[in-house]
């Protein structure tokens, strides 16, 4: 019998209850791995574990440190061991940065760049208990290329970019890689709940269209989590530090 490419890993997925967490931990489940669904919406991280062989959910706001450091040793007290972390909780917030008001600079940040720091921080030591492991965050195209009104996500989003690389070097030696993906638009609900602000803002009757006619088509969540699965299991065993594009094409081309 084929062994499933993740069989007995344990996985730990934040921003799980919809959208690409959601995908991510729909498809190591199915690659054989115990996935730990986790959200701040505890009753959606609950409804994608409950569908789920071997999920279970565990709340967790990943700005918060004790939070995130609970949620790692629930993984180790239920199965043991911990083998991938996934921080892939995001927010965004639609304003140009002169009218982005600092409450809002800090709650994007503290989710997509804090909670990731949160995540590596202390995630990392229980997967070299583990003996090693994966970590894949998830930046964004927008920490390469800019995106008007999104100044505070990109910014986050680079940062991830730049932690995934510390913390590659940092853990080399022990066996924990560190790679982060970095999707273009994708259908989700963080895109499509912000059309009508983008359209509004950047007087562009049809937002949706002009990311459409750029990729060619929005991604899918399937196609980030087959990438996602890729970085977690030994296949990718020589990729380490990197930011792996997923656009369609679109950070590449001038027109
Ligand atoms: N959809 C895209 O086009 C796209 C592109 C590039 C990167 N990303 C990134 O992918 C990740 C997932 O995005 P998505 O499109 O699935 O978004 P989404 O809005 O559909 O889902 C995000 C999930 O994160 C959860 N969440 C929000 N704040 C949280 C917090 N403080 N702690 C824990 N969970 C929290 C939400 O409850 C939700 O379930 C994000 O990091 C996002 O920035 C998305």
């Amino acid at each position: 019998m084929n062994r499933k490419l993740l069989q007995d890993k344990v996985a730990i997925v934040t921003g799980a209850g919809r959208g690409l967490g959601e995908a991510v931990a729909r498809a190591y489940a199915a690659e054989g791995a115990r996935v730990v669904v986790s959200d701040i919406d505890a009753q959606a991280a609950r409804q994608v574990a409950d569908s789920l062989a071997g999920a279970v959910a565990v709340p967790c706001d990943v700005r918060v440190p004790a939070q995130v450091e609970a949620l790692v040793a629930e993984a180790v007290r239920l199965h043991g061991r911990l083998d991938i972390m996934v921080p892939n909780a995001g927010i965004a917030r639609v304003a140009p940065l002169v009218a982005t008001s600092y409450a809002d600079w800090r709650e994007v940040t503290s989710v997509n760049l804090d909670g990731v720091f949160l995540c590596i921080r202390y995630a990392a030591p229980a997967i070299i208990a583990a003996g090693g492991g994966s970590i894949i965050n998830m930046a964004s195209v927008t920490a390469k290329a800019a995106c008007a009104l999104i100044g505070s996500y990109a910014a986050a989003k680079a940062g991830v970019v730049s932690l995934t690389q510390t913390a590659a070097v940092e853990l080399r030696a022990h066996n924990v890689r560190v790679n982060a993906i970095l999707p273009g638009f994708i259908d989700t609900e963080l895109v499509t709940s912000h059309i009508a602000e983008f359209e509004a803002q950047l007087k562009l009757p049809d937002f949706g269209a002009v990311v459409r006619q750029r990729q060619g088509r929005y991604g899918r969540v399937e196609e980030v989590a087959a990438l996602a699965v890729f970085l977690a299991s030994d296949r990718s065993s020589f990729s380490n530090g990197s930011g792996f594009v997923l656009d369609g094409g679109v950070s590449s081309s001038l027109l």
